[in-house]
Formats: C-alpha cells, structure tokens, sequence
C-alpha cells in the first residue's frame, strides 16, 4: 500500500531550523514506506537531526506512523540511548552512588546548581552543558568521581569543579 506523505505540523516549516528540523524528520518518516523495524529507526534518526525528542518531534512520528503516543513512550523510556530532554555539547555525570555520596558527590552537586544553575537533567542556558545523577561510574577507591564526556575525574573536590569545567568548550 502506498504510504502518504506526511503533513507538516507547523506553518514554520522551512525556516529556521525548527523548520528544517521537521521537514527532515518528515522525510524520513516518509522514507519508510511502513516497514518493520521502522519505529526504532525513526526514533533514532530524529534524535539524530534534534539531538533529542520533544514531545512535538513524538507526537509527529506517532501521527505519521500510526503508532500510539504511549507506545512510542514505552520504547523511548526502555532504550537508554534515547532521550527526551536536550543534552549540552558536554554532559557532566556525576556519582551519587555510595562510595562518591559519602566521600562528597552531594556537595559536587549542590555546587553546579549554586554556581551554574544546573539541576538534574538540566541544562546550561548556553547549551555547554547537561547534567545528569549516575549511581556508580566503576571508581569507587577514587571517589567522589564526576564524569564529563568519555572523561572520567577521579578524587574531586568542589574547589576543582570551576577549573575542570574550563578545560570545556
Ligand atoms: S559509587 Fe561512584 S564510582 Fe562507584
């Protein structure tokens, strides 16, 4: 069965790049043609083209696709690679498991909110960066342990925080 086009959902498709974002999006909906597996692949190349998907960007692939919102939900929550909130270009991961609360991964925490406005899965009005609570980075002797990007810093104590977040840009 020939599948239809999908219809824009905003006037402001082409212009700007929430525009551009949709009719990229759109096309690769259209792409498709129904196929199985065809859910997981479109989740996946939108994040590609947003960096993450926002309720519009779901409730676009759920109408085009013929999928209900909830189930698309359900797949987004399961697979951790998806995500519904933006990311900055560097995501700060910081420990809260045991070894990294006891040794002062709560004051690490308290001090990005302080100082930088950050709050679990927020992120910098500048986009630099996102933060998220994990509960164990495999360091524990070195704790406290924040990760940022694929970096790992180990013993870190909140006086370091400013000076390690500028070696970021
Ligand atoms: S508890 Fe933080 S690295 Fe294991």
């Amino acid at each position: 069965m020939a599948k239809s086009k999908s219809t824009p959902i905003s006037t402001d498709t082409g212009r700007g790049f929430a525009g551009r974002a949709f009719q990229r999006i759109q096309g690769i909906i259209d792409d498709t043609g129904g196929q199985a597996g065809a859910p997981i692949r479109v989740l996946q190349q939108a994040q590609g083209v947003v960096g993450y998907l926002p309720p519009t960007v779901l409730k676009t692939i759920s109408r085009d696709l013929k999928i209900p919102l909830s189930e698309l939900h359900g797949v987004v929550t399961f697979y951790s690679f998806f995500t519904m909130l933006p990311k900055g270009r560097h995501v700060i991961q910081v420990c809260l498991g045991t070894a990294c609360y006891v040794k002062g991964g709560q004051q690490i925490l308290d001090l990005l909110k302080k100082d930088y406005g950050l709050e679990p899965e927020g992120i910098t009005p500048d986009g630099k960066f996102s933060l998220e609570i994990v509960r164990c980075l495999g360091c524990c002797g070195l704790a406290p342990v924040i990760a940022i990007g694929d970096d790992i810093h180990r013993k870190v104590k909140p006086g370091q925080v400013k000076d390690i977040l500028s070696m970021y840009h």
